[in-house]
């Protein structure tokens, strides 16, 4: 029986099918996985879904890794839960990101979802109730999972629950957009949890204010941001290969100063407005022509829905259109890169003299905090209002909003022309600041805190 469980959609490892028939394990990098490698002990259980079909492969050939529960959770279930209502509904509703005259529409079809939503937490909950020693304690990630506090709560009172939520909480008019019972089910599943973990004070406060009416008694809103592990992403980004792919792109960029970004092809990452105020800056500022690269990496997410693959698309073209307007014989303005090249993303945060994270709502971006981590030269960094990292990063980085693309093009030309002693000076204290929590305290840290309840 475990006395410390973590539950989270996506799991510290994934399988791929060989040819041979074998199954291959990867192990996944990402914030979480790192906190926990470092604490592994017998006692501890991550519990998650089997995402793919290899993963439900590895599941029913008992193929397991050391302290991780692969759920088989069915795949049309999974395909409703997961695409269908967190990716598609919470993910919206928490980034602030339909577009209103024609979404959401909350019709017979959701309903049904939403069961498949409700079925998918109670086979966390289930699992968890069954692993789960007494008085244990429960670490529950995340949107995908927001009924499992309350489900649990019911099936195993003697257990210390928490739910961190790492994207922001939606503010309460964009959830009031939710049918009345189905925010109530969301808000009171929620509620089951002694401990509500959020990375920002704004989105602890936008959940406080949405949970006014179901009443937050008994349970406690709690801060906790997650940083960067320095040593750790040095390490990975001093590798031969990386070594290899930054020479690469210092001999097709030459002597001209960077623009780097990198995210997932996301919607909320606002790519494309990124895009738009460098095609500004070109245009206003004419002396940044064949002086400057956009390195732009966005690795392909949630390919599985219309409105990601037109993303994705539009990411392209764009960045097309750009290059056909301004590029010359030996000049590529923008440099895109649409595939899952952590290399290349590394490479590039080794040369960035500016780092352009300008999402519409963020919960955190952990990138804002990487590229100070491993610059080389220091970089400035260009930070929406809206990005969780914004409340620790601001003082030193140009912030903007991210709507509007004549600021955003402003502040690329201010980073660009930032003294060499004042970007050191910032870059420093930005990495500083991104370091001070570091995965394994954070979460730790949150550990410390459930005990306290
Ligand atoms: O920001 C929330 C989050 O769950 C992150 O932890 C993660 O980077 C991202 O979303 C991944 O989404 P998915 O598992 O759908 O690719």
């Amino acid at each position: 029986m475990a006395t410390v469980l973590v539950a989270s959609n996506r799991g510290p490892v994934s399988y791929k099918l060989q040819d041979d028939g074998g199954l291959d394990a990867r192990k996944g990098g990402g914030g979480l996985a790192s906190a926990l490698s470092g604490i592994s002990s017998p006692d501890n259980l991550w519990v998650c879904a089997a995402l793919s079909e290899a993963d439900r492969e590895a599941v029913s050939r008992g193929v397991a890794e050391p302290g991780v529960r692969m759920l088989d959770i069915p795949p049309e279930v999974y395909a409703d839960a997961y695409n269908g209502i967190a990716n598609s509904v919470l993910w919206f509703l928490h980034h602030h990101l339909y577009d209103v005259p024609r979404e959401p529409v909350f019709d017979a079809e959701f309903r049904r979802q939403w069961e498949s939503y409700r079925a998918y937490n109670e086979a966390f909950t289930e699992a968890l109730a069954a692993e789960a020693a007494h008085g244990a304690a429960v670490l529950v990630q995340d949107y995908h999972l927001a009924l499992v506090p309350g489900q649990l709560r019911k099936a195993r009172p003697d257990l210390r629950i928490a739910h961190f939520t790492h994207t922001p909480w939606a503010s309460p008019a964009y959830l009031r957009m939710l049918p009345d019972d189905i925010r109530e089910e969301l808000l009171r599943g929620m509620l089951g949890a002694d401990e509500l973990g959020f990375h920002t004070r704004a989105w602890a406060k936008e959940f406080r204010a949405c949970a006014e009416q179901p009443g937050l008694s008994g349970t406690h809103v709690a801060v906790h941001p997650l940083g960067v592990d320095a040593d750790d992403l040095r390490k990975m980004a001093h590798t031969p290969e990386v070594d290899a792919r930054l020479a690469e792109l210092r001999a097709e960029i030459g002597p001209r100063r960077t623009i780097v970004r990198v995210d997932r092809t996301e919607l909320s990452k606002n790519i494309l407005r990124g895009l738009l105020a460098y095609r500004e800056l070109l245009t206003t500022r004419p002396e940044w022509r064949e002086k400057v690269v956009h390195l732009a990496s966005a690795y392909p997410s949630r390919q599985d829905l219309e409105s990601y693959r037109a993303y994705t698309q539009a990411v392209r073209d764009l960045a097309d259109a750009i290059n056909s307007e301004f590029g010359t014989a030996d000049w590529q303005p923008v440099l895109v890169s649409v595939k899952d090249d952590f290399t290349r993303s590394l490479a590039a945060y080794r040369l960035a003299d500016v780092a352009l994270v300008n999402p519409v709502r963020d919960g955190m971006n952990l990138v804002a905090k990487e590229i100070p981590v491993v610059s080389e030269e220091g970089c400035a960094l260009v930070l929406s209002t809206e990005a969780g990292a914004y409340e620790e990063l601001h003082e030193d980085a140009l912030t903007v909003n991210p709507f509007d693309v004549t600021a955003t093009a402003e502040a690329l030309h201010r980073a660009l022309t930032m003294p060499p002693a004042e970007r050191k000076d910032r870059t420093r204290r930005l990495a500083s600041a991104a370091t001070a929590f570091p995965p394994q305290r954070w979460f730790l840290n949150q550990l410390a805190s459930l005990r306290d309840r």
